[in-house]
């Protein structure tokens, strides 16, 4: 990864173990998010490896957010090599629950921010011939959790939409691939894993017998962001342990 310049949208506990993972391997990286308290907390991860980081804040949902963004990140690193999605929210109630707008917000911040982002680093990595696009899906794009229905739809959603853009990106030397990581533990997981029971319910669902840390997705990250991973595209890899074996 050396030399490469990576963007990371979301800096949570999976984008950020990333973001820390691409420098460590001698990338350039900025990292975007909403919260300035996520950004200081990576800024804070940086300093303590020793590594530089440049941080942008933005609302990925705003129209525009997306293009805005990458051209900033372009023009900090110096260009764009690869680019990751790990922006994300989950809202753990029945189908039935739900409004129309509650729908709508999670769609938006799931999906449409990666139709934004990758849209626009597309165009540019199309442009330079090379890239690497890698967006977090989940489990949950394949199986049918309950109480999961957006969350759900919208990893689906990035399961197809990454389909199509490596497709049409393929003859450029652009590949676009997906995570699907099971249960990690992050601030996204931190609420539900609190409740009485729930964490060994969750492990009992998992071959492995444990749930995932933020560092076993970096791995997989760094390959298929990697020239090793040149001729792997469109492919949703599965972080499991072996969840969705059973
Ligand atoms: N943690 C898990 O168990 C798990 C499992 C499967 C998939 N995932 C996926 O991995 C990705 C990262 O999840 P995580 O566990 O690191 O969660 P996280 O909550 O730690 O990180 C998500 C980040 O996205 C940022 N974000 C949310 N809305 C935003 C917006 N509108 N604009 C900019 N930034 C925004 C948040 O501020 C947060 O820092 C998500 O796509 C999630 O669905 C997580």
């Amino acid at each position: 990864m050396t030399g490469a310049r990576v963007l990371v949208a979301g800096g949570g506990g999976i984008g950020g173990a990333c973001a820390l993972a691409y420098a460590a391997a001698g990338a350039s990286v900025a990292v975007v998010d909403r919260e300035q308290s996520v950004l200081d907390a990576v800024a804070v991860a940086f300093d303590e490896a020793g590594v530089a980081c440049e941080l942008l804040r933005a609302d990925l949902t705003e129209h525009g957010a997306g293009a805005r963004v990458v051209a900033d990140a372009v023009e900090r690193l110096g260009g764009l090599d690869v680019l990751l999605h790990a922006v994300g929210i989950n809202d753990r109630r029945p189908i039935l629950a739900f409004t129309e707008d509650e729908w709508d917000h999670i769609l938006r911040v799931n999906l449409s921010t990666l139709f934004g982002l990758a849209q626009a680093a597309g165009r540019h990595m199309v442009e330079q011939r090379s890239g690497r696009i890698l967006a977090l899906s989940s489990v949950s794009g394949l199986l049918a959790h309950h109480s999961h229905g957006p969350y759900a739809a919208s990893k689906g959603g990035i399961n197809q939409l990454l389909r199509v853009m490596a497709r049409e990106w393929a003859d450029a030397g652009v590949t676009v691939n997906a995570l699907a990581p099971g249960y990690i533990e992050t601030p996204l997981t931190a609420g539900e894993l609190a409740k009485p029971g729930k964490r060994e319910s969750l492990e009992g669902l998992v071959p492995a017998g444990r749930l995932g840390t933020p560092e076993e997705v970096t791995g997989p990250a760094l390959f298929l962001s990697s020239r090793h991973a040149g001729f792997i595209t469109g492919h949703v890899m599965y972080i499991d342990g072996g969840r969705t074996l059973v």
